[in-house]
């Protein structure tokens, strides 16, 4: 197992001839623009092509989330300056209803990219595949009992329910999962997707400074959040991690894979389109996480490719 860090993809490297040619197309506002919609259409073609009804499901969850908002609201809850970046092709990034309301079909997309040869694969097949690969990873970490679980950076849920779904396929009949991101619509989305309440909370705050009381989790997981903080977040979100977790308790960061082939390769006119959807994205290959998880005080470091694009991170609290 190699722990030591990969340097950036060139693509995503400022450092690096087609990092500044890249940086340089994106310096320009209006090319920006149009990649940013060029990236967007990509998607949602990608997505209906493979049976994914992008715009039908965006307007069912806008129209039954909408009334969830103000619960899903904390009005104490501060938003972090970076936070109110452009994501992902949003001008508003994840502090809006279209975003929400669009974030269960790209989970999807994102998916069923990681198999794109496999033509006949389902989304929902896709889905499940790419999450059982998470959590096998996580297992073996498990060897203490796991009552009570936080997802940072749920967003709509989508890895919030796959966990609570595999957790109790383990046998962990009385775990009690919760959810907790910085969009109120996302969190709006999520109670609407998990019409059943299978999650235990959706909490409405800064994975860095959630409010919730120390020591109170056995399983801390941060799915596909990591690529969306600046480094000092990041940094926060494990200090934080800590202190919620109970001794033994576990962290679970999922995300690209710095190491991938698939990831490094990726083609140029591709790689431009997601670093135009991504700001965070140099500071996310530039950070060495597993030494950033030792120095917040992590132990028992285990580092697993999940597929051939994402990786697991998981790490113990002494
Ligand atoms: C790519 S999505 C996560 C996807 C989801 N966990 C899954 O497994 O499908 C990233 C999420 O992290 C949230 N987020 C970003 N920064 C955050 C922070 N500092 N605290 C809490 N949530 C944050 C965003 O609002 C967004 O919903």
């Amino acid at each position: 197992m190699r722990l030591s860090p990969s340097p950036p993809p060139n693509w995503v490297d400022d450092r690096t001839v087609l990092g500044r040619l890249i940086a340089a197309v994106l310096a320009v506002e209006p090319l920006r623009q149009l990649l940013f919609l060029q990236a967007r259409r990509m998607m949602i073609r990608t997505a209906e092509t493979r049976g994914i009804p992008w715009r039908q499901r965006r307007e069912e969850l806008r129209l039954q989330a909408e009334p969830l908002l103000e619960a899903c609201t904390n009005p104490a809850t501060q938003i972090p300056a970076y936070y109110r970046a452009r994501f992902h092709a949003y001008q508003e990034g994840n502090l809006c209803w279209q975003a929400a309301c669009e974030t269960e079909q790209a989970t999807d997309s994102v998916a069923l990219r990681v198999w794109k040869e496999e033509k006949q694969l389902t989304p929902e097949a896709a889905q499940a595949r790419m999450r059982e690969a998470i959590y096998a990873a996580i297992a073996p970490s498990l060897n203490a009992p796991v009552r009570d679980v936080l997802d940072i950076g749920c967003s709509v849920g989508v890895g919030t329910l796959a966990l609570t779904g595999w957790l109790e396929r383990r046998g962990y009949g009385a775990v009690q999962v919760s959810g907790l991101d910085l969009s109120p619509q996302m969190l709006a989305v999520a109670r609407v997707r998990d019409a059943g309440g299978r999650v235990h909370a959706w909490h409405h705050a800064a994975a860095e400074a959630t409010g919730l009381a120390a020591s109170s989790f056995d399983l801390i997981s941060a799915q596909f959040l990591c690529h969306e903080l600046p480094a000092a977040a990041t940094r926060a979100v494990l200090a934080e991690a800590l202190r919620l977790l109970r001794p033994g308790g576990v962290l679970a960061l999922v995300d690209q894979d710095p190491d991938a082939e698939a990831i490094r390769a990726m083609p140029a006119p591709l790689a431009t389109l997601l670093k135009s959807t991504e700001p965070y994205l140099e500071a996310y290959f530039r950070l060495d996480l597993p030494a950033a998880l030792s120095e917040a005080g992590f132990v028992g470091l285990s580092r697993v490719a999940s597929d051939h694009r994402h990786r697991v991170l998981v790490a113990t609290r002494p």
